[in-house]
């Protein structure tokens, strides 16, 4: 089994002066690509369905907060709008924020799926299309978003968060190729297992869930959200200017076979 490596220290304030949006920041892998997001010196608006999402702009200068569901049209719009208003610009959007329901098929209610494609594929698709407008007219802009190895291969009893995610690559995609002649490039980071809230609808032994959900990845462990909050932070970084369209698996090698 590996062991994940210490969080790096910032190397230089590369993102001075970029605006970035992240959804869904008020725990796990939202807020751990704030905190690195403001350490390269970018101005952050973070945004979440939970209240603690506050929090952050207490914790860091240079980071607003606002409390709204990602799969309404109105948080989207009043989202990219505050951003710039706060902060003078959209150069970064990270559509982080997702859900996730792990059922067999048979008991997958029409609910569940709604609520899934709600948040995951309908929230990112606003939010991007939002952030998009604005970055067209600048001529430049980056969107990352979250997808899961669901990406690339399905899950057993997870129908819904597979199609979800599947959904959200193929938008990401499409960003990608609408976007490049604007200068807006889009990629999705596709993440295994990380040690995140996300896997209380797992648990009734926490502990033994993480051993099995490691143990499925060729590394032999689950990630830490700081480990994908770098990723994103690459993706989001002109250090990866010519990386557009891609789906950037994070997964421990579990869809390497
Ligand atoms: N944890 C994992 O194992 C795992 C694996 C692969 C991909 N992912 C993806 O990573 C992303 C981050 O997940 P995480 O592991 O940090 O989980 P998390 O549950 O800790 O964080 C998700 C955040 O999204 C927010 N959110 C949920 N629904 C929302 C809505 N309707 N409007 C606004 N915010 C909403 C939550 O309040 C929460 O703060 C998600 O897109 C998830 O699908 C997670």
């Amino acid at each position: 089994m590996s062991v994940a490596p210490a969080a790096r220290e910032p190397e230089s304030r590369e993102l001075e002066g970029k605006v970035a949006l992240v959804t869904g920041a008020a725990r796990g892998v939202g807020a751990a690509t704030v905190a690195w997001l403001h350490a390269r010196g970018a101005r952050v608006l973070a945004t979440d369905v939970r209240p603690e999402v506050h929090d952050l702009a207490t914790r860091f200068d240079r980071v607003s907060t606002l409390v709204g569901d990602v799969s309404r049209e109105d948080v989207a719009v009043r989202s990219v709008a505050t951003a710039i208003d706060r902060f003078g610009g959209m150069d970064i959007l990270v559509g982080n924020a997702g859900r996730s329901v792990n059922k067999p098929i048979t008991e997958t209610t029409a609910a569940d799926w709604d609520e899934l494609m709600s948040v995951n594929a309908r929230g990112t698709f606003l939010h991007a299309r939002e952030a998009f407008r604005v970055m067209r007219e600048r001529g430049a802009g980056v969107i990352v978003t979250v997808g899961s190895f669901a990406c690339t291969v399905g899950l057993a009893d997870a129908a819904a968060y597979s199609a979800s995610k599947g959904a959200l690559a193929q938008l990401t995609k499409v960003l990608a190729l609408e976007g490049g002649p604007h200068g807006i490039r889009a990629n999705v980071v596709a993440p295994g297992v990380i040690e995140t809230d996300m896997l209380d609808n797992f648990r009734a032994d926490s502990r033994a869930y993480l051993r099995s959900f490691g143990d499925a990845h060729p590394l032999g462990r689950v990630a830490q959200p700081e480990e994908i909050a770098e990723v994103i932070g690459f993706l989001a970084s002109p250090r990866s200017g010519f990386i557009t369209g891609a789906v950037v698996a994070a997964d421990g090698g579990y869809t390497a076979a």
